[in-house]
């Protein structure tokens, strides 16, 4: 079995970054982050210990769902920089050692794509395949919809176009068409796309909504479900018909078969996939059967069950023991507990008494699973939500259904680098209001403070490359101590083992593992403290012996 990390392809040796471009690092004063701002964060990002970036879109796009709505697939939007700066941002990433994923947007285009423009000029275009069109129903009250499918961000799927007479579909909002992957030309374009960045040294990509791509042939309509929820009916039904279809998986391998004739081995480049199940549902199964034994599909996917847990250990446990059971012995699996599209760990999960506590517990819990960690700009110092009052609001979603649901912006605010004007994010007005708390929350202030959340993920990322038993080792939870609310488990590679214990309660609590052994890294011990008799835990204590 593997144990050196050098051995283990790039994406398995340490955490992923996700960085939201707009909000990382603004270089020309224009409110709005840019390649630049990366580009000198490398060193930053590199002493933090990440392995790659994964880079939230940065192509032109008009805006409606900031940046996943794209013109053109192979280009950078003015306002991040240029295709030069991007070179150079890989090559410097590449000197130290940290990987670029690019985000890739498969599921539609902008309505502005000239693709799509095309496709929309007539019935008779060379392109008019290449997006969904279908004629509408006849009702008794005039033209119905062509089936029951409902946007994600409000309102039917469909809509229809005056001109040609017919209507396109759009999973998401109406200026981001759904291209018709049954379509080997479409394919065949997008396959192209992937090609550009691949020769321009990204090594992966993180591909949005993948369980979208194909849908149902006959278009039948989804089943109705019954949930509360806030008014959005796209979630009063089970999405049979418009996700997950048998040829979306065929495309998959394509794109793997791609990658995999493209880099020097199967594992040099990476495909993530966000695979997106119905709203508020577990789905780790879902998300397991899009990797296989991770061979020929994505070589990772995202569960998003740990979006809806609590802070409990009961439910940690139930959410990480769920994903292992489902993945294939093959296949690896990846964490993730914050992205741009939901309320931020550090809030869901953390709010009240012991808040920076909980986040350190949280950090030592996603750096010792078996897996590649997911971390999204900001985690690592704590960053929370941002209060956004309705004349800020971005983001489409939020701006349909305020005040019912707060939107995504609240947790794309800029990053606080230091407790300057601007948090060190910008000279001039930031695209979104930074978050007053960025005074005393700031990367300046935690750098070289060693009882800092900062110097815990540090600390943590390093131990994780240090102990193979952390970076290949299996895992097995100790199910005594979950109802007394401590989550222990042993990582054991070969005669090697590591104890990891973690006090989910703000009480004194037994380690349920015994005699820890030498503390390797602690919240409360001393660290290379020789074997520990002391069995009591201090509330919310994390700790790593071996
Ligand atoms: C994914 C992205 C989200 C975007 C949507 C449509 O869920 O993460 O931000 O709005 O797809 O592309």
């Amino acid at each position: 079995m593997t144990s050196t990390l050098q051995s283990l392809p790039w994406w398995k040796q340490g955490p992923i970054y996700q960085i939201y471009p707009r909000s990382f690092l603004d270089t020309n004063g224009d409110g709005v982050g840019d390649l630049e701002g990366i580009r000198r964060k490398l060193d930053y990002l590199k002493d933090l210990g990440v392995r790659g970036i994964w880079l939230s879109p940065i192509y032109p796009s008009p805006l409606a769902d900031f940046g996943y709505d794209i013109t053109n697939y192979h280009d950078i939007d003015p306002v991040f920089g240029s295709l030069e700066g991007f070179r150079s941002l890989v090559r410097e990433a590449d000197q130290r050692g940290i990987a670029l994923i690019m985000d890739m947007v498969l599921n539609h285009t902008s309505h502005q794509h000239p693709w799509f423009i095309e496709s929309r000029s007539s019935r008779e275009s060379m392109k008019r395949d290449w997006y969904i069109w279908k004629d509408g129903r006849r009702g008794l009250f005039g033209r119905r919809f062509p089936n029951n499918w409902m946007a994600a961000f409000g309102g039917h799927a469909w809509t229809f176009d005056e001109q040609s007479g017919q209507y396109y579909l759009h999973l998401f909002t109406e200026e981001q068409p759904d291209l018709n992957w049954r379509n080997p030309e479409v394919q065949r374009a997008m396959l192209g796309e992937l090609t550009f960045w691949l020769d321009l040294g990204v090594k992966g990509f993180r591909l949005d909504v993948i369980n979208y791509l194909v849908k149902d042939a006959q278009f039948r309509n989804n089943p109705y479900h019954f949930r509360a929820t806030y008014p959005r009916r796209h979630d009063l039904q089970h999405h049979q018909y418009d996700r997950n279809q048998s040829e979306t998986y065929d495309i998959i391998r394509s794109l793997r078969d791609l990658l995999d004739s493209y880099a020097g081995s199967s594992e040099e480049t990476m495909l993530v996939g966000e695979v997106y199940p119905d709203e508020g549902v577990h789905a780790p199964d879902l998300a397991a059967t899009y990797i296989g034994d991770g061979r020929e599909l994505l070589h990772l996917a995202f569960d998003f069950s740990p979006i809806y847990t609590k802070l409990t250990a009961g439910d940690l446990y139930s959410v990480l023991n769920n994903w292992y059971s489902v993945l294939s012995p093959q296949a690896w699996p990846c964490h993730v507990l914050s992205n741009h599209d939901q309320s931020r760990a550090s809030s869901r999960l953390c709010a009240g008494p012991d808040s920076e506590a909980k986040k350190k517990l949280l950090a030592a819990l996603i750096l010792t699973q078996r897996g590649t960690p997911f971390l999204y700009y900001g985690e690592e110092i704590g960053m929370v939500d941002g209060k956004i009052r309705r004349q800020d609001l971005q983001d489409p979603l939020g701006k349909k259904y305020y005040p019912f649901h707060p939107g995504r912006d609240r947790s794309r605010t800029p990053m606080q680098w230091t407790d300057g004007p601007g948090a060190g994010f910008t000279e001039g007005k930031p695209w979104l209001p930074i978050n007053p708390d960025y005074r005393e929350r700031n990367v300046k202030a935690q750098e070289g403070d060693p009882s800092s959340l900062l110097t815990w993920y540090k600390a943590l990322i390093h131990l994780r490359q240090q102990e193979a038993a952390l970076h290949s080792g299996t895992i097995e939870f100790i199910q005594a101590g979950l109802a007394d609310e401590v989550l222990a488990y042993r990582r054991r590679i070969g005669e090697e083992e590591v104890l990891v214990v973690l006090n989910v309660s703000g009480q004194t609590r037994q380690n349920p593992g015994g005699r820890g052994g030498r503390v390797l890294l602690s919240t409360h011990r001393k660290s290379e403290s020789p074997i520990e008799q002391d069995t009591r835990l201090a509330p919310w204590e994390c700790t790593v012996y071996k």
